[in-house]
């Protein structure tokens, strides 16, 4: 099929590529020409492995086609993807500014039926507004033109966004009559996924209700390690019998200093505004929301705890993306962790793999490390940020010999205690207690 996806930011270009390696002629419109000429060059922009190869293939290939003409590809395409971007407003409503603009755009270029695809994540009732705005411009054309618009909302994980694109869980659309099914059901028809057809609220509520469920796992893990802690129990433990049962599923409950990311914070926000509007805030949400936000306060009270007061201490901080794989640094909780270690007057090392150049210019008083052995050298306490494998196996016998004090802090809770123990460290988890202080005058 000929298919248009308008927005060449992660979800955008991801689906593009996924379909053109599926075998579709994809348009990719963008209005940054920069972007364009740079995706044409096989440049992404954004970090994900393996990624820049395909494109490369299918760029080669003329499967993938780049242009800011939104009119060129609406009238070459048999169905029409919106993945732009909805960032959210101050009220934490998503701003839909973008989805606006491109559905004028659409409805001004079309000239024959066209199905018309969102897979950005929108609010209930967009699907409604999309329709109604092209249904405006095509009545000041003075054109009766049918048109159908769908939901199909996108699922994908960053650091594995191909492999989602390609073989997702499940493929959901929300559609309202059988035409548009029709054209769905013939873009999917060789995926091996089970599809869900629902209307399009329907599928634009799943979208938002998957994410806050899967923060929500996270919100009750952390906030049970903060019990556990006070109990002497290790929440590791708790959430391997916990995850044992096939009902509660053992993903999405690892704790750790709370989640961060383009979505988690977003839609849980989003989904909380919306069910405020209609007069019943999600109260499980407000609190899941809370306890993110207070996940790296409570953490510092910890190492305030250990340590004392930070003035003048040194601090190594291993990782600054929101999760391994990526070089997303939007609403990572170690953005937040370098404020806070600032205002206690500490100063900062960092070392992350892929976010430093970011990073440095948000916070130039933090000095930048080439290695993570580099980043803890020195330092009065170490604390693992973000679980990229180079951090997680590094050396850490000969990081106990590079710090100066032994307190050790791990963010992630994927460190083994009793290993970092025996390599002389004083060990702190997430709702693990601490470990080995006996290491702290060795
Ligand atoms: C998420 C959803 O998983 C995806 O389906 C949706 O399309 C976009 O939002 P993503 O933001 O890429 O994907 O990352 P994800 O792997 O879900 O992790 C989100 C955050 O949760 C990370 O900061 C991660 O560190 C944290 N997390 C995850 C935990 O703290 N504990 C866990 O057990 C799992």
């Amino acid at each position: 099929m000929n298919i248009a996806v308008i927005g060449a930011g992660y979800v955008g270009v991801t689906t593009s590529i996924a379909f053109a390696e599926q075998g579709h002629h994809v348009f990719v419109v963008d209005l940054d020409k920069e972007k364009l000429e740079k995706l044409n060059h096989s440049i992404l922009p954004f970090y994900e492995d393996g990624m820049e190869e395909l494109l490369m293939k299918l760029v080669e290939q003329q499967h993938l086609i780049f242009t800011d003409s939104i009119q060129a590809a609406v009238r070459q395409s048999e169905l029409i993807f919106i993945a732009v971007g909805t960032p959210p407003l101050p009220s934490g409503a998503a701003n839909l500014e973008q989805i606006e603009q491109v559905s004028k755009a659409v409805g001004s270029a079309l000239q024959e039926y066209r199905t018309i695809v969102i897979k950005s994540t929108v609010p209930i009732g967009t699907g409604e507004k999309v329709e109604f705005i092209i249904k405006e411009e095509l009545d000041l054309r003075k054109k009766d033109i049918e048109f159908d618009v769908v939901a199909n909302p996108e699922f994908l994980r960053e650091g594995n966004a191909l492999h989602d694109a390609l073989y997702p869980d499940r493929i959901v659309v929300g559609c309202e009559n059988m035409r548009a099914r029709k054209m769905m059901e013939k873009l999917y028809q060789n995926s091996i996924a089970p599809i869900l057809f629902t209307n399009r609220k329907e599928a634009e509520l799943v979208k938002y209700a998957s994410n806050a469920f899967l923060a929500t796992k996270i919100s009750f893990i952390n906030e049970l390690a903060r019990v556990s802690e006070q109990l002497g129990i290790n929440i590791s433990v708790v959430s391997k019998g916990m995850g044992m049962d096939r009902r509660i599923g053992a993903d999405f409950l690892r704790a750790g200093i709370g989640y961060g990311g383009s979505c988690f914070p977003k839609d849980t926000r989003a989904l909380l505004a919306m069910s405020s509007e209609v007069g019943m805030p999600l109260k499980i949400l407000e609190a899941v929301v809370e306890i993110n936000e207070t996940q790296v306060d409570w953490f510092m009270e910890k190492i305030v705890k250990s340590i004392g007061s930070l003035e003048g201490k040194h601090i190594g901080l291993l990782g600054l993306t929101f999760k391994p794989n990526t070089d997303d640094i939007r609403e990572a909780t170690s953005l937040k962790l370098i404020q806070e270690l600032l205002l206690h007057k500490a100063t900062v090392s960092a070392y992350d793999p892929k976010s430093t150049d970011i990073v440095t210019k948000i916070y130039p008083q933090v000095r930048f490390a080439t290695c993570p052995l580099d980043a803890i050298n020195n330092v009065d306490a170490s604390i693992l940020v973000t679980e990229w494998d180079e951090i997680i196996q590094m050396d850490w016998k000969e990081a106990r010999k590079r710090v100066r004090q032994s307190y050790l802090f791990d963010g992630r809770n994927v460190l083994d205690p009793k290993k970092m123990v025996e390599y002389g460290f004083c060990y702190e988890g997430v709702g693990i207690g601490n470990l080995g202080k006996e290491n702290l005058h060795g």
